[in-house]
């Protein structure tokens, strides 16, 4: 924004030249980290005595009076003042005249920078919040259905019996990581470029630590030109963001799948499904599919970022403005895509029978039967050639692994056969499933109603707190 005949400029910019760059429709969302960081550097001036006692306090007093006027939404926004920064500016400025010292020693370049990170520092403490909930979800979804087995896929073909809980505590440990990369971002924007300046500080000697403790930064940059062109720490958030969105597209495919007829493994809530305008008997999961859907933007977002800093020189590029478009998107997607998700995981009943229907295929511990012959002291890969050859023997005579007599195992000795007994005859599908999963207890994080169940207890106590 400028003035006709004011400074170095004769000329007002084009119109269309000043619509194409403002950008106070988007970036007023930094308003409320802008007015503190304002605060902050009054601070800092008033330290310098650049500002006096008086002139710090008027300034202090008209900010909060924006402040309160913006979060009543009875803040007057200009287009024609560019973006949030000159806006509020120029609405202090007007108000008192001490505020004309405000823009002392700063740069919107080491301002924007200083607005970007306390913006993601409070998104990022929702984010975990958020991505909590979920996880409490998917807990409360495995707790009510501890007892549920099912098949787990390899190449989405039926491969060997697990836990549902433990399928999906699996997701409970992808999100978990999530939250690490988040604080991990947040940690490293942890420090404040305030001070830096345009690009080169200022020589009146300002310190930058009178705002670091004032905005409760870890501490201060080192490098005024890293400083403000710097955007890593956007780059973080969204590779973390984008690797989330991933997670939880691959929990919305298997929710889908399950929710399936071809499944039937379990039904969302009917308020997270809709109906087709044509076909009376639809049951959609719109909602995953919308999530599955909306992490494509968040990829995208990473993309565009990573593309829009490749090119820059040192130091700021009006170019970075693109940035904020970018984050705040990815940020409402993120955190819409967790709550849906939490909701809509809440809401899913599960098929138990039909799960362990689908599990009871003696087919799915042919691996078990061959572990079984090892124990005899076969070695694994001929274990697996026998153990092969009788499935194919089941295949051929039209019936199931279970039911093969001693003659269709030619090859082994009485103690051997008696191994492959003990796994697969004489009980029901269910027992013999269990007897199965309890045969894995002793190997940590595998599919056991021991390891399970420590599991369970580990994740409720993680997430109560
Ligand atoms: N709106 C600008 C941005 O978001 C603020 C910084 C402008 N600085 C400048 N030198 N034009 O990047």
């Amino acid at each position: 924004m400028r003035a006709a005949g004011k400074g170095r400029f004769r000329q007002r910019p084009d119109p269309v030249a000043e619509k194409f760059s403002r950008s106070v429709h988007f970036d007023r969302r930094l308003a409320h980290h802008d007015l503190e960081g304002s605060r902050a550097h009054a601070a800092v001036l008033a330290k310098a005595g650049i500002l006096s006692r008086k002139e710090a306090a008027a300034i202090r007093k008209g900010l909060d009076r924006i402040e309160a006027e913006i979060s009543r939404g009875k803040f007057r926004w200009k287009d024609s003042l560019e973006d949030v920064h000159m806006n509020i500016e120029a609405a202090l400025t007007a108000r008192i005249a001490a505020g004309a010292k405000l823009h002392t020693g700063r740069s919107r370049n080491d301002q924007v920078a200083t607005d970007l990170r306390l913006w993601i520092r409070e998104t990022i403490r929702g984010d975990e919040k958020a991505v909590c909930g979920l996880q409490r979800a998917l807990l409360g979804l495995a707790d009510r259905n501890a007892e549920v087995i099912l098949p787990g896929y390899t190449h989405l073909q039926r491969a060997q019996p697990v836990f549902l809980a433990h399928h999906l505590l699996a997701y409970v440990e992808m999100l978990e990581r999530d939250k690490g990369r988040l604080r991990d971002a947040a940690r490293r924007a942890d420090v404040l470029p305030l001070g830096s300046g345009a690009l080169a500080g200022s020589t009146l000697g300002l310190d930058r630590n009178v705002a670091r403790k004032f905005l409760g930064f870890r501490e201060v940059t080192a490098n005024s030109m890293d400083a403000v062109s710097d955007r890593d720490f956007l780059v973080e958030y969204l590779a973390a963001v984008a690797l989330g969105g991933v997670h939880l597209s691959r929990l919305a495919e298997d929710l889908i799948l399950f929710s399936s007829s071809e499944f039937g493994f379990l039904k969302f809530g009917e308020a997270f499904t809709t109906g087709s305008s044509l076909m009376p008997q639809k049951r959609n999961p719109d909602m995953a599919e919308l999530v599955r859907g909306k992490s494509g933007r968040l990829t995208g977002h990473l993309v565009s970022l990573l593309t829009l800093l490749k090119g820059l020189p040192l130091t700021y590029n009006r170019d970075l403005q693109e940035d904020k478009e970018a984050v705040f998107d990815a940020a409402d997607t993120w955190r819409s895509s967790l709550e849906v998700m939490a909701a809509a995981v809440a809401s899913v009943q599960v098929d138990a029978g039909a799960c362990l229907y689908a599990a009871s295929a003696p087919e799915l511990l042919a691996t078990d039967v061959a572990d079984a012959l090892v124990r005899t002291g076969i070695p694994f890969r001929r274990a697996h050639q026998l153990v092969g050859a009788a499935v194919r023997a089941a295949e051929e005579k039209g019936t199931r692994m279970d039911r093969l007599e001693r003659g269709d195992w030619p090859e082994l000795n009485e103690r051997e056969w008696r191994e492959v007994s003990a796994v697969l005859q004489g009980v029901s599908p269910s027992a013999r499933l269990r007897k199965a999963l309890v045969a894995r207890d002793a190997v940590v994080g595998a599919p056991a109603p021991g390891q399970v169940r420590f599991q369970l207890r580990r994740w409720a106590k993680i997430l109560r707190s």
